[in-house]
């Protein structure tokens, strides 16, 4: 079969919601779900291919050696957060699954490109740069994507205007040590903390309910997914459509030595270009402060 393909490792949850999503945006020809829990992979084709009447994007259970060879390969499986636990706390578990799933779709195909989405996304997407064995630039994470957006609707919300219409980015780590680049957020391009509707106290209101989202979400009902399922699918749009769009991606960063999010240019060859967002003074030593944290992490798990 002709067309893009996408294949999603890990059918829980996140994995099907991302997949529904691409379904959704019909942008691929051809959707491969992998699992090593063969039975779930069944129920969700089953489930999803009910769509069918509104996309072309067909559905099916692969293998990880076909998975290898998509256009592009997102990386979904591993363990999720228990309530009240952190990111980086999954790093044994995820290091391990990632390992023996990047082991297993080898030889990865040398145009293919990789979207981590497990947890902690900046350490593993690091680890995966290391062990895929295709270039650097062709594998990401969702990184800050997400946080972002929550940041985006909460000031939508404030200020009344779209959410596409607000320029502002959360940076650094997928996780604690994230925050908002206030300084260079802007609307209609006149600065946010100029509009009177904005006062400084809403920034350490803001910045901590995004913190708190995941949590509050898996306290709830135990997992997160329509807003990374959303988010991955644009992404996935990116790349295939070669749109060229900024997102706050977790790319590996040389001035920093790590990897977590900064604004990245996403088309059709991957990350094509890392920029180099201003920042004031103590947004710069929150940058140094999560790359420094990622940095110790990801020492531990050295390949
Ligand atoms: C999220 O932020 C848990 O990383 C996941 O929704």
């Amino acid at each position: 079969m002709g067309g893009s393909k996408v294949a999603i490792i890990g059918a829980g949850s996140v994995g099907a919601t991302i997949a529904y999503a691409i379904m959704l945006r019909d942008v691929a020809s051809e959707i491969l779900l992998v699992d090593v829990a063969e039975e779930v992979v069944h129920g969700q084709v089953l489930d999803l291919s009910d769509a069918n009447l509104i996309t072309s994007t067909k559905v099916r259970g692969a293998t990880y050696q076909e998975a290898g060879q998509a256009d592009v390969i997102i990386i979904t499986a591993g363990a999720k957060q228990k309530p009240g636990e952190s990111r980086t706390q999954l790093i044994d578990r995820n290091y391990k699954i990632l390992q023996s799933v990047i082991g297993a779709m080898k030889p990865i195909r040398q145009q293919s490109i990789m979207i981590l989405i497990s947890n902690p996304v900046d350490v593993l997407t690091h680890i995966a740069q290391q062990l895929a064995d295709i270039p650097r630039n062709q594998v990401f994470g969702a990184g800050t994507f997400l946080d972002t957006s929550r940041l985006r609707g909460l000031l939508a919300q404030k200020l009344e205007v779209s959410a596409n219409s607000i320029h502002a980015y959360v940076l650094g780590e997928h996780g604690d040590t994230q925050f908002v680049a206030w300084s260079s957020a802007s609307v209609a391009g006149k600065p946010l903390l100029s509009f009177p509707e904005f006062k400084e106290g809403d920034k350490e209101i803001i910045e901590k309910k995004i913190a708190n989202k995941a949590y509050d979400i898996i306290k709830a009902k135990g997992a997160t997914y329509y807003g990374i399922g959303a988010c991955t699918a644009s992404l996935v749009e990116a790349i295939l459509l070669d749109k060229r769009e900024v997102r706050p991606l977790s790319v590996y960063v040389d001035s920093l030595g790590t990897v977590l999010s900064v604004p990245a240019k996403l088309g059709f060859d991957g990350i094509e270009r890392v920029f180099d967002i201003p920042l004031n003074e103590p947004e710069r030593t929150r940058l140094e402060e999560s790359a420094a944290s990622l940095k110790e992490i990801c020492a531990k798990y050295h390949t």
